[in-house]
């Protein structure tokens, strides 16, 4: 049986990143012997340059019919002044919507050879290895919007954030079951003083939490979280959030690793899932072949765990990323001097010769 994957490279440094996480794979799925079939579409800014819309007919077709999707980036300045309706993030959000990804995981682990790389102090950040469990479906990004309308001479702009209980319990169950596969810690995290959204979600954890016995559950302001993160990472299992506080988080969270770069995110629902980095195009450094691959490439590694049941072919990968680092080769992101600084496709080669 072949897998099918369709590939997203979408804007700036999208196309230069899966092409490197594509070899990956493909050498990845040979070595574990199990056929993987990539097809290639439009989203975001490339689509609307091609076809006038973010997420065309054909991509969400191809993306529903396939095991999973790898995704690169979308977005630039390019597309700034196109209609609300139009920009290429709804590529994203129509997708996430369409396939019912309600949960975005989004690990946070400090590699020893990068403790140095941090802009905290290594005493801070060694050791870090923490999930962001991110309410993906709801909240203020699918609410109500107004926008462009006048009253009395002013203009108005208004976003809502709503939430059932049931939205609340789904992702918090599903943090539960992440954190029982690690050191059983969950930390909700909400603005439960200010939001009536945030009380329910604190209830809602609270009652969910209940039914797993060995789970430990505490709750965290929005606030006070942010400040945690830079100042004791370390107390941090699983974090589960809403989606936009757990937009935010998870950009803070990722400066423990040294580079957003590094950062993977799975996307997951009940039918495909879909992976991406958890930057954005960097449309300032495309198509330079000096963008670090290596959260795409361990985006692909959590397609294989978590879609195609490939555990062992997803260690793998992450075992030679893992290797690339301590050997001392380093994206420009990533560069010290005494390191040797590799292009973005040498870096792919580099981990393809080390699985
Ligand atoms: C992310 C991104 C997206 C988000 C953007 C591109 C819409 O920032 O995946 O974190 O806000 O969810
Ligand atoms: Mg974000």
């Amino acid at each position: 049986m072949t897998r099918k994957i369709t590939l997203i490279p979408g804007d700036g440094i999208g196309p230069e990143i899966t092409e490197a996480a594509k070899q990956v794979c493909q050498q990845a799925a040979v070595k574990g012997r199990l056929n993987i079939d990539f097809e290639a579409h439009y989203a975001g800014g490339a689509a609307i340059d091609r076809i006038g819309i973010p997420l065309p007919e054909a991509t969400l077709t191809a993306c529903m019919q396939s095991d999973a999707v790898l995704l690169g980036a979308v977005g630039g300045p390019a597309w700034d002044a196109v209609e609300p309706q139009l920009r290429p993030e709804k590529a994203i959000l129509g997708l996430r919507k369409a396939l019912g990804l309600y949960a975005n995981l989004r690990p946070i682990r400090v590699y020893p050879s990068l403790v140095e790389h941090s802009p905290l102090k290594p005493e801070v950040v060694a050791g870090v290895d923490m999930v962001i469990v991110r309410e993906l479906n709801g909240g203020i990004y699918y609410g109500e919007r107004l926008e462009g309308t006048i009253v009395n001479g002013i203009e108005e702009a208004r976003d809502t954030e709503c939430y059932s209980d049931s939205e609340i319990s789904r992702i918090v169950s599903m943090a539960c079951k992440v954190a029982r596969q690690r050191r059983g810690q969950i930390t909700s995290v909400d603005k439960a003083n200010v939001l009536a959204t945030s009380r329910l979600w604190r209830r809602t954890a609270e009652k969910t939490a209940q039914r797993f016995a060995d789970i430990s559950l505490q709750h965290l302001y929005v606030d006070n979280c942010a400040m945690q993160l830079v100042l004791a990472p370390n107390q941090f299992d699983v974090i589960v959030t809403s989606n936009l506080f757990g937009d935010i988080l998870s950009d803070e969270a990722a400066v423990l690793t040294g580079s957003i770069g590094m950062l993977p995110s799975a996307s997951i629902g009940d039918g495909p899932g879909l992976y991406e980095p958890i930057h954005g195009s960097a449309p300032d450094i495309a198509g330079k072949g000096i963008a670090n691959p290596l959260g795409t490439i361990l985006s692909a590694a959590m397609l294989f765990r978590h879609s195609l049941d490939a555990v062992a072919i997803a260690d793998c990968i992450e075992a030679a990323v893992a290797r690339v680092l301590e050997d001392g080769y380093r994206t420009a992101d990533l560069y010290k001097k005494g390191l040797t600084q590799v292009s973005t496709e040498e870096m792919g080669r580099l981990v393809t010769e080390r699985l």
